[in-house]
């Protein structure tokens, strides 16, 4: 089968123009920019990169960005204090946590002590009953995004059988939770599979769309996949290679080579889902600076 690539480094040119565009109109209509604050805690390697690439992004359309650097020592109550902060700060419209944090920090009351109406991450338990409800929320960035991969490359997703292996709070768990809902996409049969599944490749051998987030490079084999299924890879490891300069590459969860000649559509990595990410952060930005979901 000759398979399509989702590309999202592409689409999310085109999305940036368009954020872009709307950012001018507002501006030019003397509404403020849009302001998204990323709060970063330690030296994760990957995290800097991504954040970077947050901040980078929001130069990019015109929004304000802010980013603030604590220590790998900072203490919970610190950071729950600058949480506090950041939820009375006017001119913010929503912020992050850049996620994971140091050991010492309990993710769950960091999430929980964001005001959910700046939580642009989606993480806080009200956007997830929302979301889970069917209701207008802010959308987790990863599953937003490959919503709107599959969407603007017309993707069918009614009817189909999904399957998710994953169950994160950030990408797995709602994920299911979308491609189930009664929406333009969605409409699955979903199955997720987890770290307890039986027998993983009886599942994924059945699914016309696939999407793997696991974070383990290269799991997921030809044999494990069905002829014809669109396959969505959010895994993005760092695998050493002393051929590179940096000394790594990028690896995702699906072994591609053999992978792809079985599917019609298919996510490389990197250049598809990672760049949709940022976008969708942007999005949720928009969002709140508009008050278009809470008031
Ligand atoms: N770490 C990996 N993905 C994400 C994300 O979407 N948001 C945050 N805050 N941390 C992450």
């Amino acid at each position: 089968m000759s398979y399509k690539l989702l590309n999202g480094k592409e689409l999310s040119q085109t999305i940036k123009g368009e954020i872009k565009q709307e950012v001018d109109a507002m501006v030019a209509n003397g509404h403020p920019r849009p302001h998204l604050a990323a709060v970063l805690v330690g030296n994760d390697g990957a995290s800097e990169t991504y954040v970077g690439h947050k901040v980078k992004m929001c130069d990019a359309v015109g929004f304000e960005s802010s980013l603030i650097r604590l220590n790998e020592d900072t203490s919970e109550e610190e950071l729950l204090e600058k949480i506090e902060q950041l939820n009375q700060q006017e001119d913010l419209d929503g912020f992050i946590v850049q996620l994971p944090l140091p050991k010492h920090i309990d993710a769950r009351k960091v999430t929980q002590a964001i005001d959910y109406r700046k939580d642009v991450d989606g993480f806080h338990p009200v956007n997830v009953g929302r979301m889970a409800q069917n209701l207008p929320s802010y959308l987790p960035a990863t599953p937003y995004g490959i919503l709107e991969l599959l969407e603007r490359n017309n993707v069918e997703t009614s009817g189909k059988e999904c399957v998710v292996v994953g169950r994160s709070n950030i990408v797995g768990s709602p994920m299911s939770i979308l491609l189930a809902r009664n929406a333009k996409v969605g409409n699955c049969t979903v199955t997720l599979c987890h770290s307890r599944t039986k027998d993983l490749k009886y599942h994924t051998s059945r699914a016309d769309i696939l999407v793997v987030a696991l974070g383990k490079p290269e799991f997921i084999t030809a044999d494990m996949v069905k002829e014809g299924a669109v396959v969505i890879d959010v895994g993005i490891t760092r695998v050493k290679d002393d051929s590179k300069k940096r000394g790594y590459r990028l690896a995702g969860d699906i072994k591609f080579d053999e992978v792809a000649p079985k599917c019609s559509f298919i996510t490389p990595v990197p250049g598809g889902v990672g760049p949709m990410t940022v976008i969708s952060l942007l999005k949720n930005t928009l969002k709140a600076s508009r008050k278009e979901i809470y008031t």
